[in-house]
């Protein structure tokens, strides 16, 4: 059976991708799953922890004995992610946050209209939850920890988000169409803000989950 070294502890996951409506029928989205995410929720919740999970748009089934929090856009995941972050000892940023979203929205569906071009889409800024959770730190000692989606030059644009964020880890993994997002398996390094790389072989979700909990158990010890 597995350590039971987070009891006691209450996480916060945040999984799945945040779709930021247009009109009644259409969303800007990205194509995360929520599977990394929900793999951190298990395997929390397998040593130990009472684990939320805030869950954007992931069509899995509630992990057990897991807190679910369903959400759809960047701003309500915000206010979930705040909520439940008041009295955590750790908030694990894995869902796929749009930066903006279209800057109005309009209550009926968007018409084509004869012989004119699309209107174009404005967009604004989106909020930056995990740079506000780790500017702030709700709890005192609080370890925060965030994900980075990169499709090139992962290593260096890893290392100048993590100090961007202020985070204390980053995940960094490598994602494309058909890389990461929706698939069973990831491969990622760990970056800390001491300067630590923990490499994460390729291999399944809960391998890189069951790592970045030892990791945080580390640092509440
Ligand atoms: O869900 P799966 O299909 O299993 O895929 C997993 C994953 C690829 C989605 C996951 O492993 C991952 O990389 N998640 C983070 C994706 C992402 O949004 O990366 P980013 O580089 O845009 O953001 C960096 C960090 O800031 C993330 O922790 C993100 O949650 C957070 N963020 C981003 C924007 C924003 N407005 N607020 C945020 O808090």
């Amino acid at each position: 059976g597995a350590e039971a070294d987070l009891a006691g502890r209450h996480v916060v996951v945040s999984a799945g991708g945040t779709r930021e409506p247009l009109d009644p029928v259409r969303f800007l989205g990205n194509r995360s799953s929520g599977k990394q995410g929900y793999a951190l929720a298990r395997t929390a919740a397998a040593r130990g922890a009472r684990v939320t999970l805030i869950a954007a748009n992931a069509a899995l089934p509630d992990p057990a004995g897991v807190d679910v929090v369903p959400v759809g856009t960047a701003v309500q995941l915000r206010e979930a992610v705040l909520k439940a972050a008041a009295d955590a000892d750790a908030v694990v940023m894995a869902a796929a946050v749009a930066d903006f979203r279209p800057a109005t929205y309009a209550a009926g569906k968007i018409k084509k209209k004869d012989g004119l071009e699309p209107e174009p889409i404005t967009l604004v800024r989106n909020p930056d939850i995990l740079a506000e959770i780790a500017g702030d730190r709700p709890r005192a000692g609080q370890v925060v920890v965030g994900f980075a989606a990169e499709t090139d030059d992962v290593l260096a644009n890893g290392r100048a988000k993590l100090e961007r964020k202020g985070c204390d880890l980053l995940v960094v993994n490598e994602v494309g169409e058909r890389k990461t997002f929706g698939a069973e398996e990831n491969e990622a390094v760990v970056l800390g803000s001491d300067g630590s790389e923990t490499p994460v072989p390729h291999g399944p979700k809960e391998a890189l989950a069951d790592i970045v909990w030892n990791l945080v158990s580390r640092r509440l010890a």
